[in-house]
């Protein structure tokens, strides 16, 4: 089985507003929908799972009949975290076989696409673990007190992380219930947890408009990312 886990349990303060990001709309479509729309349109998952905080659980269920219809997408109820979110949404999986890959996304980067998941699940499957990247475009200094420069990495060896990170689930589960709490809350990501067990995790190429929206200016990005697609179409 493929899975695919849209996690949207944060409540988004750097973009500030009534609601967390993930409801916000781009164009017509709240951004939420975008995500999970991505997923079932690569016809490549076969079961979307949606993690929201408990307040969200009734809202989204809603959009969701509204906007995509009657499916089988599960609503699960999100953690303190990201790590906590991704946590239940495993937990929500019955019967893991060995060879079930997840694909663990933003729910605020709508802007995926068939050959990421693709590339994503096919990566999961040989490797076991990989995240989606593109390079640094920006030199990159690396200073732990925030006044002085301590090195200058070399910028081809830089890339930015994006989403999906993906991954065999039964492996992305026992590393999981092998995390202290104080880990749990200090990776910031699940890719962390693979390297910390030693895991290699490989490289997908992602791409430059799968941005994640974090500020309120990137809903303009995204707004014009629509229209240069709908332009194309
Ligand atoms: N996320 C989650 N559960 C949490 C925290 C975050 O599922 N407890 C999700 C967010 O909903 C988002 C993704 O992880 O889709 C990336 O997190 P980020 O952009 O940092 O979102 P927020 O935590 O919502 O934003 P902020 O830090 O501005 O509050």
């Amino acid at each position: 089985m493929v899975y695919a886990a849209v996690l949207a349990g944060g409540s988004g303060l750097r973009m500030g507003g009534d609601m967390p990001k993930q409801f916000l709309h781009v164009a017509d479509r709240p951004i939420i929908i975008r995500s999970i729309d991505a997923f079932l349109e690569s016809g490549s998952v076969d079961k979307v799972f949606v993690a929201v905080s408990a307040d969200y659980v009734c809202y989204t269920k809603e959009l969701i009949a509204k906007h995509i219809g009657e499916t089988d997408i599960s609503v699960v109820v999100g953690g303190k975290n990201r790590n906590e979110t991704l946590l239940n949404v495993l937990h929500s999986i019955e019967n893991i076989n060995d060879d079930d890959v997840i694909l663990t996304h933003d729910a605020v980067r709508p802007f995926i696409d068939k050959r990421i998941i693709d590339e994503n699940i096919a990566a999961a499957r040989e490797y076991g673990a990989c995240n989606t990247v593109v390079p640094a475009v920006d030199t990159i200094l690396r200073s732990t007190d925030g006044k002085f420069i301590e090195s200058v990495p070399v910028r081809s060896e830089i890339f930015h992380a994006q989403t999906p990170q993906s991954f065999s689930v039964k492996k992305l589960l026992s590393l999981y219930e092998k995390l202290t709490d104080d880990k749990m809350e200090s990776f910031t990501d699940a890719c962390s947890v693979f390297l910390s067990a030693g895991e290699r995790v490989f490289l997908v190429n992602g791409d430059r408009n799968n941005i994640k929206l974090t500020y309120p200016e990137d809903m303009e990005r995204a707004e014009n990312i629509i229209k240069c697609k709908e332009e194309k179409e």
